[in-house]
């Protein structure tokens, strides 16, 4: 299930790491964040390599649905709860300057990626909430305004209006600025050991390292497995529907993001947390909705996306660790990933080059807020939970028809079995090779998927997608 960026952008293949290398910079992981902090670091006169396991924005960059926005949906009150008012506004800012960054950047180099003018609309339909919002964001400086309508089919809806803000195809713009660094692909990062970089191709010895992977896998210093968590969300292409003028995400936690691309519209929704989908039917709740809301509509393509949530709800971009000074951290995007890695691609460069930064406050991974201890403690009882179940709960057999998949003995051990359709069984460990959590099955994907910080793994047992850095064991 390919997204609509990775159909129409093919991204020029690099070679992977051929033995021992030294620089001055290292990042690794090639999405969004990753291109554009190493492209920042290099304009500013750094020697900078990029290490990735995969391809160039073969991660979540490309299933975004690709908003560069400050608005990021029902946030500012609670953001100003979380952070205090001071940082709060730190956090608009670089948002809105990551906007403008954006413009210049593919302005000056004359990147071919339909950057459009968009306003970014939050609609529902508790109006008072939503006014109170808009006075929230606009006393943080943000371009918000409330209206008593909404061009959507919703009935009764208002919204809060953000001008000035844009969208674009993120893969073709990626696919350009990547072109003139050098990037190491199929290169995984195995682990780190000061200032060394051990992958499966090599050493990189480097004088500064930014982990830029989506989810930190160094557990040991930073702890980041305990203050953040991962959610799955679920996107369709749609043709055939009215032409939207503006961005839009809706104010409650199950309401839609859309926004037009060409003559399409993606609609995205159903969000839950990685590793509690156990039901399924997310793709058929939102194709339900796209048929209510745009009657006629004709779906042509379809996707998910996987985010990292922090304990308060602002990323984690600067210092790794306070015990790693010359490491450095850009994670914990929420669902905003665009506008997040612009604004880390400005936090570390300052900081990287000695220089102080206007937003580092808002990001500082070691943040003490108000927000973050409910967060901890939450991750805490779910990674209690997960790991109670691999620990303490016996294996029960069960039958697992053909198409399905769930937990089950396997000569009296507990397993995870995907029965294919011609009966064959492919049986694997439920136990996280990250922390030991215990997996669940995924039937909107057919993949186990682990609820603690929101690995993944295909049917056969197979990496999908980290913390964890190992295959399951077969059964
Ligand atoms: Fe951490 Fe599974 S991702 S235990």
């Amino acid at each position: 299930m390919a997204s609509i960026w990775a159909m129409e952008t093919s991204i020029r293949r690099r070679k992977p790491l051929a033995g021992d290398l030294k620089t001055e910079v290292a990042v690794v992981g090639a999405g969004m964040a990753g291109i554009l902090i190493a492209y920042r670091l290099q304009k500013a006169g750094r020697q900078v390599v990029v290490l990735e396991a995969g391809r160039i924005g073969g991660g979540q960059t490309r299933n975004t649905t690709a908003k560069i926005t400050s608005q990021h949906g029902m946030f500012c009150q609670k953001l100003i709860q979380n952070l205090g008012r001071e940082r709060a506004r730190q956090y608009a800012a670089a948002n809105e300057a990551a906007i403008r960054a954006y413009r210049e950047l593919i302005d000056s180099r004359g990147i071919d990626c339909d950057l459009e003018a968009k306003c970014a609309y939050l609609y529902g339909v508790d109006r008072e909430a939503l006014q109170r919002e808009a006075e929230a964001a606009a006393s943080l400086g943000l371009p918000a305004v409330y209206l008593e309508q909404v061009p959507l089919p919703v009935p009764g809806a208002g919204a809060v209006r953000f001008a000035g803000q844009a969208q674009f195809a993120p893969l073709r713009f990626l696919a350009a600025l990547a072109e003139k660094l050098t990037v190491y692909e199929q290169t995984r990062v195995l682990r780190a050991e000061g200032q060394t970089l051990v992958t499966d191709r090599g050493q990189v010895q480097a004088e500064q390292i930014v982990f830029a992977c989506h989810y930190p896998f160094i557990n040991f210093p930073g702890l980041y497995f305990a203050r953040m968590h991962q959610e799955r969300s679920y996107v369709l292409a749609l043709e055939n529907v009215p032409k939207l003028d503006g961005m839009f995400i809706g104010a409650s936690s199950d309401a839609c993001s859309l926004r037009t691309c060409g003559d399409l519209l993606l609609m995205g929704g159903e969000s839950h947390r990685t590793g509690e989908d156990r039901q399924g039917g997310r793709y058929a709740a939102l194709r339900q909705r796209a048929k209510e809301w745009f009657p006629g509509c004709r779906e042509v393509a379809c996707w998910s996306a996987q985010d990292c949530i922090t304990a308060d709800g602002a990323p984690y971009i600067g210092r790794y660790a306070a015990s790693r000074p010359d490491w450095f951290v850009a994670t914990g995007f929420h669902k905003w990933g665009m506008t997040s890695s612009m604004a880390a691609a400005m936090v570390l460069e300052d900081l990287m080059c000695g220089r102080e930064s206007p937003y580092a406050a808002a990001f500082d991974p070691g943040r003490v807020t108000l927000g973050l201890l409910p967060g901890v403690a939450e991750e805490s009882v779910q990674a209690a939970r997960g790991l109670a179940k691999t620990f303490f709960q016996p294996p029960k057999e069960r039958t697992i028809l053909p198409g399905h998949g769930g937990e089950t003995a396997v000569r009296g051990e507990k397993a995870g079995v995907y029965r294919e359709d011609d009966g064959k069984a492919l049986a694997v460990s439920l136990r996280c090779p990250h922390l030991g959590c215990q997996l669940t099955w995924n039937p909107d994907e057919n993949s186990w998927d682990c609820p603690c910080h929101g690995s993944r793994f295909d049917k056969e047992g197979h990496l999908l997608s980290g913390p964890a850095q190992k295959d399951l064991r077969k059964r």
